[in-house]
């Protein structure tokens, strides 16, 4: 099932031979193959449970010659120089860059399509900081979420003037959703604030960091 999400990663995956890491259903290596758009899929999971369903619909649809379903995590699936572009999307940025670092030589020689369900701003540092260009950046609507597409590939990029743009990069203004992240990183820092105002245990450091970052982010509302 292509929800919005999906739609928009696939259409920001420009690749013949890709893997699609943390696949669950493999619900894009199915469409995209059907349609024409790669040449083959190596779809990983370290689950297996996803694994066997992953198996079971690429036979379903009869791609098991172009599908390829591997058990294990993050890019240890791959060879090195077996695909042109990998896919992690689903999970938080915070594991996105531990795959990536962990398989660092493979994910250097790949265009990388990631789509983190949170912790961007973690994810577009070591970005920055371990020598990889963000090529590209969208925004995708998916009922009440807002979701963020990052193409990126290998090659030094200057890190970006203020901290703040690391949640809310300013490349980002031109797109048609950009008040709609605006709006969910306000509610997100408001309420972090909120939760640190009202513990009996305040981390007056973080606190004073998000109301910063706040104080920042309402600069970028237009
Ligand atoms: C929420 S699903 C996302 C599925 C799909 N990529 C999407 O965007 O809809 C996250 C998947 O990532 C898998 N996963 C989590 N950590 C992983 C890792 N280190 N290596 C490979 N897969 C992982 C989980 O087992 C799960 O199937």
């Amino acid at each position: 099932m292509i929800t919005p999400r999906l739609e928009c990663i696939i259409n920001h995956t420009n690749g013949k031979k890709i893997a699609d890491i943390g696949t669950d259903h493999a619900y894009i290596p199915i469409y995209m193959i059907q349609n024409n758009l790669a040449e083959s899929f190596i779809a990983g999971d370290v689950r297996k449970g996803p694994v066997d369903i992953a198996k079971n619909n690429v036979k379903k649809h009869n791609l098991t010659d172009k599908i390829d379903v591997r058990l294990g995590s993050g890019l240890s699936v791959l060879k090195k120089g077996e695909v042109d572009t990998i896919i992690i999307a689903g999970m938080g940025g915070q594991l996105i860059s531990e795959i990536i670092d962990a398989d660092i030589s493979i994910a250097r020689e790949c265009s990388l399509v990631l789509q983190p369900m949170n912790g961007q701003y973690e994810l577009r540092h070591y970005l920055h900081k371990n020598g990889f260009t963000i090529t590209n950046e969208d925004i995708v609507i998916e009922g009440f979420k807002v979701y963020n597409i990052i193409n990126a590939k290998n090659g030094k990029q200057d890190e970006f003037q203020t901290d703040i743009e690391y949640h809310l990069p300013k490349y980002l203004k031109s797109n048609k959703y950009y008040i709609d992240l605006y709006r969910k990183k306000h509610r997100e820092f408001t309420k972090v604030i909120k939760g640190l105002e009202l513990s009996k245990d305040t981390d007056i450091e973080k606190l004073e960091q998000y109301k910063f970052w706040l104080k920042e982010l309402e600069k970028y509302e237009n």
